[in-house]
């Protein structure tokens, strides 16, 4: 009997340490790029309504993902046909089916592939933004926590905000993010963030 019961031990433990393994090579299989672009978009997009928990907590297929997706873009979601693709891409490889119960908060899974500090600064020279274009990217990427017209809301009033006239300050915060700010400096390039401060200026 022993000595057909131990090898079964023996594969259990052996299976085991190979799902471990697989759990922890999740991350791996998710390009930091990738899960820096699609958390920005869901926070910026998708927690305009629920919590991000929401999100993160669902094991779905990729069936079923595509399925969300569009049913919350038909409810309301800001989403361009690109975008749905980065992040049905993202939620597809990161909650699917096989993943770990337990997975970090997106909020923790983003500050955990934000660039260092330093590696995108505004180092194209000043450049000189456009209002009109700023105006639509602000729309589609800011104004669900800095509200309509800027005058605040989850985020502070960026409208006459002084923080604009501190370059360092305002870029700084916008590339790298600050608290719950997401950082946008792997999200816009830096023509797009200036014509967003050029629209604020307007305001
Ligand atoms: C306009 C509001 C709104 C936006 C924007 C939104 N959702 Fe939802 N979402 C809802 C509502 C309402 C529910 C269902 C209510 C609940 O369960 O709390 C929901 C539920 C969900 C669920 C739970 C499963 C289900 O089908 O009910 C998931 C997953 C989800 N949303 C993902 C997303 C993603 C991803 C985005 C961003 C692309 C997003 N949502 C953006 C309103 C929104
Ligand atoms: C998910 C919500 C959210 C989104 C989306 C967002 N912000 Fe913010 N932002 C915040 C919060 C919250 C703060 C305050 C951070 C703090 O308390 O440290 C903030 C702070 C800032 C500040 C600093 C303001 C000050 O008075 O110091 C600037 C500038 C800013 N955001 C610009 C932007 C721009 C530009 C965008 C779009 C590209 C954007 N934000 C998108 C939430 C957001």
């Amino acid at each position: 009997m022993k000595g057909t019961t131990l090898p079964i031990v023996l594969w259990a433990i052996l299976g085991l340490v190979v799902i471990t393994a697989a759990q922890e090579e999740e991350r791996a299989t998710v390009e930091p790029a990738l899960a820096r672009r699609a958390g920005t978009l869901i926070l910026a997009r998708c927690a305009v309504c629920h919590t991000t928990d929401l999100i993160s907590q669902q094991r779905l297929t990729e069936e079923r993902w595509t399925a969300t997706v569009e049913k919350m873009v038909h409810w309301g979601a800001d989403l361009s046909k690109d975008e749905a693709a980065v992040l049905l891409q993202y939620l597809t490889a990161r909650y699917h089916p096989g993943a770990p119960d337990h997975l970090p908060s997106i909020e923790n899974e983003l500050a955990m592939t934000e660039l260092p500090r330093g590696q995108t600064t505004a180092t194209d020279g000043p450049l000189s933004g456009v209002a009109a274009s700023g105006a639509g990217l602000y729309r589609h990427n800011c104004q669900a926590c800095h509200g309509e017209g800027a005058v605040g809301g989850a985020g502070p009033k960026l409208a006459r905000n002084t923080i604009l006239k501190n370059d360092g300050a305002f870029w700084e915060t916008v590339l790298h993010g600050r608290g719950p700010m997401p950082a946008w400096g792997s999200v816009l390039s830096h023509q797009e963030i200036a014509d967003i401060h050029a629209w604020l200026t307007t305001r």
